[in-house]
């Protein structure tokens, strides 16, 4: 039996695919929610979208500081792999409830599927550096998106199996943007003829007083209207750092809840541009049915290839700078339109042969 862990919105989103891809196998699967994410908008929402089967098993870890939350998760999916053991745990990513259910597995001789595995940002402010090391380092079988990726892992020397798959990511556009078009009205609430779209939720970035005020102010002084759907964590501290009153009263911003999956789609699709410092809209924006130039307010990347394919350009996190480069850009008016370096939607396919045959 296979266990998919999955504990925030990328995950349920990445792991969708593969999820999709063991029912219509009819293979034998669960699902373990750690909640890490809790709220409806960042967890339940996603199910709903994707047509995913309940958890058969909500941890409720919640929120907490970096070791609380990753041990609560590690001692909680222990007890619950000692109850259904499982052959193999599968988890997506980088988050705390990634190395968590890596660790609990390797600790009881479980072997560790590591999906999207490989990424380095080489910037170890961020949790997500030490997940994904750690965690690569604890797999057996390694499913690496790219190749780049697979050079990533084989210089350290890991000791699992690697394959190369592209990102479900990709499968996820393809298969749900028809369905958003046709369920989602999303576009319908949007205040702009035309939009660019905005999200900031990394902590090293929005914890940050100066970081935030410099998002604050690119947002403000965008050439192109922005859509801003806002994670929680950021609400957070943008009310703490008392900057939300600025950012909700400008007439250049529209201020949304983070939104569903479908939305999001919708609002790629139709945006000009996207400012953000996710790691996950880096691969989507790739994806062919979208085809969107990023800005990533970081100091720098784990997705390299989307840089490389023109579709990415990391402008670090001061607004002067990020302000210049999207300038530039609409002056221009180029779009991208190499091949998503992330695969052609197969991923998930690829990785369950490659789960089926080990
Ligand atoms: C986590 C992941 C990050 C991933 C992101 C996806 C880690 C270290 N970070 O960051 O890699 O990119 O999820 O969005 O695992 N909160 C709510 N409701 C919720 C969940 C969180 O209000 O349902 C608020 C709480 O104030 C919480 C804060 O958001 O303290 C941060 O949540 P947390 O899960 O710790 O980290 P994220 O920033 O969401
Ligand atoms: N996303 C969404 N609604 C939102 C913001 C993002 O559905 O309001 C999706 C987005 O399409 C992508 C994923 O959430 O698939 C990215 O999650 P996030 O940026 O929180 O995490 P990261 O990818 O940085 O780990």
């Amino acid at each position: 039996m296979i266990s998919l862990v999955v504990g925030t919105r990328p995950e349920i989103i990445k792991m969708g695919p593969i999820v999709l891809e063991l029912e219509r196998r009819q293979m034998d699967f669960d699902i373990i929610h750690t909640a890490q994410h809790y709220d409806r908008e960042l967890s339940t929402v996603f199910f709903n979208d994707l047509g995913l089967p309940d958890p058969d098993r909500t941890l409720d870890v919640g929120s907490g500081s970096q070791a609380e939350q990753t041990g609560e998760a590690l001692v909680k999916l222990e007890r619950t792999f000692g109850e259904t053991e499982p052959d193999v745990v599968l988890v997506e990513g980088d988050t705390n409830s990634v190395l968590a259910g890596a660790l609990a597995a390797a600790k009881m001789g479980i072997d560790v599927g590591h999906v999207e595995a490989g990424l380095r940002s080489h910037d170890l402010r961020m949790p997500e550096e030490h997940n994904r090391k750690l965690t690569d380092h604890l797999s057996s079988f390694l499913f690496a998106p790219t190749t780049t990726a697979e050079e990533n892992l084989k210089k350290e020397n890991v000791w699992g199996r690697i394959w190369v798959t592209g990102n479900t990511v990709i499968d996820a556009c393809m298969t749900f943007m028809e369905v958003a078009a046709e369920k989602s009205d999303i576009l319908d609430k949007i205040g702009f003829e035309r939009f660019c779209l905005a999200t900031a939720h990394r902590k090293e970035n929005v914890d940050d007083r100066d970081v935030l005020s410099e998002f604050v102010e690119t947002f403000l002084e965008s050439p192109v209207p922005v859509i801003y759907p806002i994670h929680p964590r950021t609400v957070k501290m943008l009310k703490e750092f008392a900057l939300y009153d600025r950012l909700s009263r400008s007439e250049n911003v529209q201020l949304l809840p983070p939104v569903g999956y479908l939305d999001f789609l919708l609002l790629m699709r139709g945006c000009e541009f996207i400012l953000t410092d996710s790691g996950g809209i880096q691969e989507e924006a790739t994806s062919p049915n979208i085809r969107k130039k990023v800005f990533v307010l970081r100091t720098s990347t784990e997705r390299p290839e989307a840089v490389e394919a023109g579709y990415c350009k990391v402008v670090g996190t001061e607004s002067k700078r990020a302000l210049a480069a999207i300038n530039a850009y609409t002056e221009k008016g180029e779009h991208p339109t190499s091949p998503s370096p992330y695969g052609d939607g197969t991923a998930s396919a690829r990785i369950v042969d490659a789960l089926g045959n080990s």
